[in-house]
């Protein structure tokens, strides 16, 4: 690209994070590109071309009049898709190991604290005492994905690697090697022979309260385990957070990890926060980082600029 071509230009909006280490990045991996910063220093919107965000305000895409495609700095874009007035050109999300390997790390972690019983066990801590609990193999373990899309399927290949029996639930029941796949319509049996429940769907209209108690009460709570858990890191809006307290208050669930929520940051006066079965994260099971990212999407806008098709694109239609 010529130094200074000024219709070219990027305009960086995100919300609710650090925009210095986004700025510092595409200013170093861009010189010659001119960078607008939304909100202090957005300038000629005439010629912003690319518009990479994260939660932007409603209506700020809709007032660049040459946007050519929207950048989604993370790998949801409900905080895109929910916007009446968006822009009609594509749409990329991220798609990227760096990204991915973080999910796995996650999804890896919480599995193995509740098939180890981790909790257990440092509750024993606190009280000075030593005493075991029944150790079933992972090859016993029923885990179930729900959402076997880039991020559940690199789980379910670490979880299989480990020796688990991984199932995924997916829209189009798409088969992947040495997992048992689902389609919506199969949920029950998804669900019977699923004991940890992780949650990776995007949040679409479809999806929107999907773990709810009906749902929960589905749940294998007699395998190896002895009960059920859930692990949910897709978004906060498909759990049913009320639904979640009555499913751990009956027994239907031994045990809960949750990285999203649907008000975040989690309000103090919420249950969910001291409830002993709870395990906790602030919506950072796979956090953008800017030194892995920017370098995805500036490669994406050389590609586009070349007149070759963009990867990652979002089905508006679908939601995700
Ligand atoms: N907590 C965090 O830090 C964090 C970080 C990154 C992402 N996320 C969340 O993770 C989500 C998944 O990311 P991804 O990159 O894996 O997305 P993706 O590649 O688009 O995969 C989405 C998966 O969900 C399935 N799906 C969509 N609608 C469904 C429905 N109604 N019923 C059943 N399955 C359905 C899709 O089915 P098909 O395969 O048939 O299309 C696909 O398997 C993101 O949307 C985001 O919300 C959270």
């Amino acid at each position: 690209m010529p130094p200074n071509d000024r219709s070219r230009a990027i305009l960086l909006a995100v919300s609710g994070w650090e925009r210095a280490a986004w700025e510092a990045k595409l200013r170093a991996l861009a010189p010659h590109r001119d960078l607008h910063l939304w909100p202090d220093r957005i300038g000629a919107r005439p010629q912003i071309a690319y518009a990479c965000v994260w939660k932007p305000p409603t209506g700020l895409l809709s007032a660049l009049p040459n946007l050519k495609v929207i950048f989604s700095l993370g790998a949801g874009v409900d905080h895109l898709v929910s916007d009446p007035d968006l822009p009609r050109v594509p749409i990329v999300r991220i798609v990227d190991p760096d990204l991915t390997s973080r999910m796995t790390e996650y999804v890896v972690l919480q599995v193995l604290m509740h098939h180890r019983r981790l909790r257990l066990y440092q509750d024993q801590q606190a009280e000075r005492v030593w005493r075991e609990y029944p150790q079933p193999a992972a090859g016993e373990v029923g885990v179930g994905i729900m959402g076997l899309g880039v991020l559940g399927r690199d789980a379910a290949q670490v979880l299989r690697r480990l020796g688990f029996r991984v199932a995924g639930l997916s829209r189009t029941g798409s088969s992947m090697a040495d997992v048992e796949t689902f389609r919506p319509d199969q949920r029950a049996a998804f669900l019977a022979r699923t004991e940890i429940l992780v949650c990776l769907l995007p949040l679409t209209a479809e999806t929107r309260g999907i773990i709810c108690l009906r749902l929960l009460r589905g749940l294998k709570r007699d395998g190896a385990l002895g009960g059920a858990y859930l692990i949910n890191a897709g978004r906060g809006d498909l759990q049913i957070e009320a639904d979640i307290l009555a499913a751990l208050q009956e027994e239907t669930l031994a045990g809960v990890s949750l990285d999203v929520f649907a008000t975040e940051p989690l309000p103090p006066e919420s249950p969910l926060w001291l409830h002993p079965k709870v395990t906790i994260t602030p919506h950072v099971a796979a956090v953008s980082d800017p030194g892995a990212l920017v370098a995805n999407v500036l490669q994406q806008i050389e590609r586009f600029e070349q007149g070759l098709p963009l990867n990652n694109l979002v089905n508006r239609r679908l939601g995700y």
